[in-house]
Order: C-alpha cells, then structure tokens, then sequence
C-alpha cells in the first residue's frame, strides 16, 4: 500500500476473565505499542484501540464458580486489566469494553443488516443440554473420552492429549463439566453464518493479494482455505453478552467471536466523531496485533464479517505473535504458571522498561519462545545496564568532569576516520530501525538500537577522552589539542546519546523521558525525524547531572521470582486435587459405558495390521505418524502415542486397527484409522494384537 493517510491499530481485546501475563504483552500488547508509538512520532495520524472482551463462556462459568454475576466479574478484572496496561506504559487511545451500551448497539447493528441481507442461515440442532444447571453446554465444558487416542478426559472441542480438534458428540461417554451430570441432547435455533460462501473473495485477498504476511499468519490461513470453509453458528443460548436483535430469539446472544471484533469499531466510535475516515476510508490502514490462536477470527471470519457487510476497510496487516513459554513450560493460568503483569510492576518497581525491553529482545515472533528469569537478569544487566545504561552514563559523567557540564564544541579540523564512521553509523541506523519496524520486526530494530549504543562505547574506547585529560600545561589546563580532541569526543558521544532517545522512545519510553530530563531538552526532540542528525544538543548548552537510566538485578531477586513461579504451582495443584479425582473415578474402568445393541458393534471393522513405518509429527509431541499394511492396502494412521513409544520400537508390531473409522486431519495430516490400545493404572499404553502373528488385514470380531 501506498504510504496511507491514517492508520488504526488494534490489539486483541483480552478476556475479562482474569488478569493479564507476560505472554500477554509478549504477544501482542508490546509490539502493537511500539509500533503506534513508532508512527506517532513520524506524526502520522493514527489511533490505537483496545478493550476487554467481556462476553462468553469463560466469564459466565467464573461467574458461577465463584457465585457471582459476569457482570461483577467483568468489572473486577477490567480494572485490573486496564492497570496492568497503565503501569506497563502501553499507550492506547481508548480501553474500552464490551459490555458498554455503545458496543451493544453496534454489534446488534451489524448483525441485524447481516440478517436482514438474508445472509445467515437459520438451523435447528440438537445440543448437548446440562438439566442439573438449566443450561447448553459449551464445547469446552463437556468433557469424555477421545475416540482417537482414548484419553479419557478429552474437552469438546479438543483433545490436549492427542491433540486432535473434537466436537462435541464424538466424545464417548460425555458429561458437564459444570455438574459432572450426563449431559442430554435438546433441540435449539441458531444463526449461522456461511462463511464458505466467502472462500473465493477469502483465497483471493489473502492467498493472492497478502504474500506479504508473516509466514505463521499466511501460513495457518492457507491451511483453513485448503481445507474448506463450513457455515458456523453466530448465536448461542445463554443471557450474558449481546442480545441476539431479532424476533424469535429470546435467550440466545451473539456468539462472542460475533461480537468481540466488532469491539474494535465500537471502541473507535467512543473515541472519536471521526471514527468513519478510520473504518470506511480506503486510505487507512487497518492493523490488528493478535497472538497465534485469534488467527483464524481476525484473517478470516470477521473479514468476512466485514466483506459481506460492505463499507468497512479490511485489515492491511496482521501481525500474529507466537506464543511465550515460561522457563521451558507452557503458560497455564489454571495451573498457575505464569508471570502476572501485576505482580511484576510490585515486585520491580519502576522497571518497566526492563520488562518491556526482554520481552521485545526475545520476543515469539517466528517461534514460541522462552521467559526465564535468568535471562531476564543477564539481558538487563549485560545489555541494558552493560551497554546502553554504561554509555550514556560515562558520556554524561565525563562531559561534567571534563567540559563544564556543557555540550563541547565539535573542531571540524581535527575530525579523524574514527569520528566519520561513528557519525556515519549514527546517521545510518534511522533506516535500518524504520524499515524493520514498518515490517513488524521488533527485535531486529531493537537489536540495532542497542548495537548503536555498543558502537558509541567502542568509540569512546577507542578515544579514551580520560587518557587525553591528563595533557595538561604547567598551570593545569587541558592543552590546546587535548582539550580538542576531548570536545570532539564528548560532543559526538552526547548527540549520539540523543540519537539514543529518539530510537530507544517506541520500545522504552520511560528510560527516553529520563534521557530527556537529563538533556534538559523537550519531548518534541523524540521526533523521528531528528533521528539520524548530529545536530540535536547545542554547543554551550548545560545539562543535568546523570541519573542511572538502569538497575542491576541481583541473583537473590531472581531465586525469589522462580520459587514464587513453583509455589504457585504447588498450590494450584493442590486446589484442584479434589476435582480431578472426582473425574478420574468418572472415567475408570469401575463405570461402564452405557449398554449399546449389537447393531452398533457390528458396524465397527477391526482389522489386523503391522506398522511399518513410524514417524515423529512435526510440532506435536504427542502423535506419530504410522503407516500401517492391512494386506490389501497400506493407512496413514496419526496417533498420540509418540510419549509411550519410540518410533522405531513399534515398526514391525501387529496391531488392531479400526478400518472403517472416518477420515480425520490432524497437524494437516489425514488419519485413515485408528488402532486399539490398552491403558493400565498408570496410564501406560500396550497394543491389542492377536497372540500369535496373523495375516494382515484378518478381520477381528
Ligand atoms: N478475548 C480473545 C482472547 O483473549 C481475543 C478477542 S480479540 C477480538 O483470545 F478481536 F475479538 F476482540
Ligand atoms: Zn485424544
């Protein structure tokens, strides 16, 4: 796109459900901040929007776990929410929510001209229904066994064992997660939405027209394309969120992925009477920050939202993050594995940017990544403090020491090869910090920011003003040449510490404003377009004394934060102690399935068969990839058995395998079958196969 004539930046709306991590910021909060705070000092017009997501079926089960409304839900975790946002310097121009009457409106809106264009199609279907709570059951709150691997506490819409995507109805022996009661199945009405009908605009816009995407990003959408689109239903039966604005429909609410979206639109809308030029004007440009799992909604379903809607600008860009590991384990909140945002400012206080600076350094952007306090202390003290904290530092503490506190002449005549190339240098990293944030690579440009810093302090040693000091005439003074050469020095080491301001600003704008204070100069020197200039201090000018711009962070704060991480742990896992017993006893082999005709039986196809060849899935632990000769013809079969066996322990075993299971993509995969396992107490796994070796595909009944 041409350069644009406005921009709106959006990031994902968190969940009000609980407070936000690290990984959070990690993901999507800090680079869509250091972008917006990139462009605002190019002095583009934009705005950047942000709220809680307050709908759904997370808010309404805390609510019910903890015996009161969504709504007080809501309240009590967007405020700390918003907090969290504040102190870490994350600098939108609204956080808003979505329980506010304008974004009600708005959704309800869009929804009604969807409807009343006869774009939804309206079904009824029968849905799994908790007597015990009077409510449906969302897929994630019935649990039951996996019908690929087994596992017998699979969720409704996935299996974290096997890692297979699920709906409902293929778990065997399912039950509520809210009461632990059999679920019934009873009739209800919804809306859905045919989101094939949009593939070829879909395939067209993304696949043909944004090559430019990240790869995770273009990646994933290419693989929801490949495999088809289906209709999806846009309304749910509960009475928290956004009522559905149709006759006929009491009790049912937009879906919250209907309405979340839209939040961004209604948060612009609070924001400014001139929300229109930023949502229906072509020349803006749309860019929604997101973490991996939003993909899908933000490239594909509320784009189609928009498309079939008409008169909205569709996302230019979106710039997915990966996720954010913690010292080598995934994130769980119910696990409480996590660094809460809150309890880092109280812990560390006034180190924001020494958060924000790791998590930019080491950000997922290509891959998940790792948070360990250790290399939280080393990036802070051997590259904040070290480096960038250490030149500005000695440059301020030398030019009191050795130039009066005032910023030095700079004598042209003397200016050697050592001086042009830093100068060079100096002039050089606008560009190389511009381009990799205009294409969303925040740690390559932070990267250059602090090897500017390096530069400068290779130059100063190089220079060595404080060897050159010790020139003095009889009466005391600098030489004439000393003083010279100790004046160039500094005053190159002063407008690069300026430099340093105006680069440093989008990712740490605390440590910019201190650097400002100390440079007794006014923010508007943070103008991007000063970057690059040596002309930014003016001869004579005095400044402040130094202040320590970074802290060193001790190995004793360190121990305390990683035992805080495990006793976090301790204590969620005793909480939950009682409660998966509970379903362990649901699941064992005590309670039998209920009692199925021989008909059922008979339609199942066992077959005998023999692996033979077995492979790890890429970026899934838990499957292998099997091929397995049933004589007559050779399976790929996925199964989540990859932590009981290595691959190449099983090729040549006999097996018994399900051959006329329906096909299913798992990793992109298709799995043509299933093979039988046993799983003993200790959630071991043995194959089922005949007791002596048997020709393969000999039917099994
Ligand atoms: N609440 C969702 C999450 O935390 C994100 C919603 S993004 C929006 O994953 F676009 F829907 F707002
Ligand atoms: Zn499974």
């Amino acid at each position: 796109m041409n350069q644009p004539k406005r921009y709106l930046v959006t990031a994902a709306l968190p969940y009000a459900n609980g407070p936000v991590h690290i990984g959070h910021l990690a993901g999507c909060y800090l680079p869509a901040d250091i972008y917006v705070r990139y462009q605002r000092a190019q002095k583009r017009d934009i705005k950047f929007v942000c709220g809680s997501d307050e709908h759904g079926v997370p808010i309404t089960i805390r609510a019910m776990k903890e015996g009161i409304t969504p709504q007080e839900v809501v309240n009590k975790y967007h405020a700390i929410i918003k907090e969290s946002f504040e102190q870490m310097n994350i600098s939108f121009d609204i956080y808003s929510r979505t329980s506010n009457q304008i974004h009600h409106e708005t959704s309800a809106a869009i929804f009604r001209k969807l409807y009343d264009d006869g774009l939804f199609e309206e079904k009824e279907t029968e849905q799994y229904y908790d007597e015990e709570k009077k409510t449906f059951l969302a897929d994630r709150y019935i649990t039951g066994t996996c019908p690929i691997c087994g596992n017998p506490n699979a969720y409704g819409d996935q299996c974290e064992r096997c890692g297979s995507a699920l709906s409902p109805e293929q778990l065997i022996n399912p039950r509520s997660a809210l009461s632990e009661a059999v679920p019934i199945m009873k009739k209800t009405k919804h809306w859905y939405f045919p989101l094939q009908n949009y593939e070829p605009f879909l395939k067209q816009w993304i696949l043909e027209e944004h090559k430019e995407w990240k790869n995770n990003v273009y990646g994933q959408c290419k693989s929801w394309l490949d495999s088809g689109l289906q209709s999806r239903a846009m309304t749910r039966d509960s009475n928290w969120g956004v009522k559905v604005p149709i006759p006929g429909a009491e009790g049912k609410v937009l879906y919250v992925w209907f309405d979340a979206p839209i939040g961004y639109i209604s948060a612009t809308k609070e924001l400014t009477d001139k929300w229109a030029d930023y949502w229906c004007k072509n020349d803006t440009k749309l860019v929604h920050f997101i973490g991996k799992d939003n993909i899908v909604f933000h490239c594909i379903i509320f784009p189609a939202m928009l498309k079939a809607h008409g008169g909205f600008v569709l996302p230019d860009n979106v710039p997915a993050n990966e996720f954010l590991n913690i010292e080598g384990e995934k994130v769980s909140t119910s696990r409480n594995w996590a660094v809460w945002v809150h309890d880092y400012v109280k812990d560390f206080p006034g180190m924001e940017d020494s958060l924000r600076y790791v998590l930019c350094a080491n950000a997922p952007e290509t891959k998940d990544n790792d948070f360990t306090w250790k290399d939280f202390q080393d990036r802070n003290n051997s590259e904040l403090v070290s480096i960038f904290g250490n030149f500005v530092n000695r440059t301020f503490v030398l030019m009191h020491k050795l130039c009066n506190g005032k910023v030095p002449k700079l004598h042209l005549d003397i200016l050697d090869q050592t001086d042009r190339a830093i100068i060079e240098d100096i002039e050089k990293s606008k560009g190389k910090v511009e381009l990799a944030l205009e294409y969303f690579k925040f740690r390559d440009a932070l990267y250059e920011v602090i090897d500017l810093s390096r530069k400068g302090n290779k130059y100063m040693q190089e220079k060595e003003p404080w060897i050159k000091a010790r020139q003095t005439t009889s009466n005391g003074d600098l030489t004439e040449e000393a003083q010279k050469a100790v004046d160039n020095c500094l005053h190159i080491c002063l407008q690069l510490t300026a430099n340093l301001a105006v680069l440093i600003n989008p990712f740490l704008p605390s440590t910019a404003n201190k650097m400002l204070y100390m440079m007794k100069v006014v923010d508007k020197i943070l103008d991007w377009e000063n970057a690059g200039k040596i002309k930014l201090l003016s001869v004579g000018y005095s400044l402040r004394a130094p202040e320590l711009l970074f802290r060193k962070i001790e190995d004793t704060e360190i121990v305390v934060q990683v035992e805080k991480l495990r006793s976090g742990l301790v204590k969620a896992e005793t909480e939950q102690k009682p409660q998966e017993n509970k379903s362990e006893s649901m699941s064992s082999a005590l309670h039998i399935k209920p009692a199925i005709q021989y008909d059922d039986f008979a339609k199942l196809d066992f077959r005998v068969g023999t692996i033979v060849t077995a492979e790890k899935v890429e970026k899934a632990d838990k499957l292998l990839k099997l091929e397995i000769d049933l004589g007559f013809e050779k399976r790929t079969v996925v199964s989540g058995i990859a932590s009981h066996f290595q691959p190449e322990e099983i090729v040549g075993k006999q097996v018994v395998v399900v051959a006329n299971l329906a096909p299913r993509k798992m990793r992109g995969i298709e799995s043509n079958g299933m093979i039988l396992m046993a799983e003993d107490k200790d959630g071991k796994l043995k194959f089922i196969n005949p007791d002596e070796v048997t020709g393969n595909g000999s039917p099994v009944s």
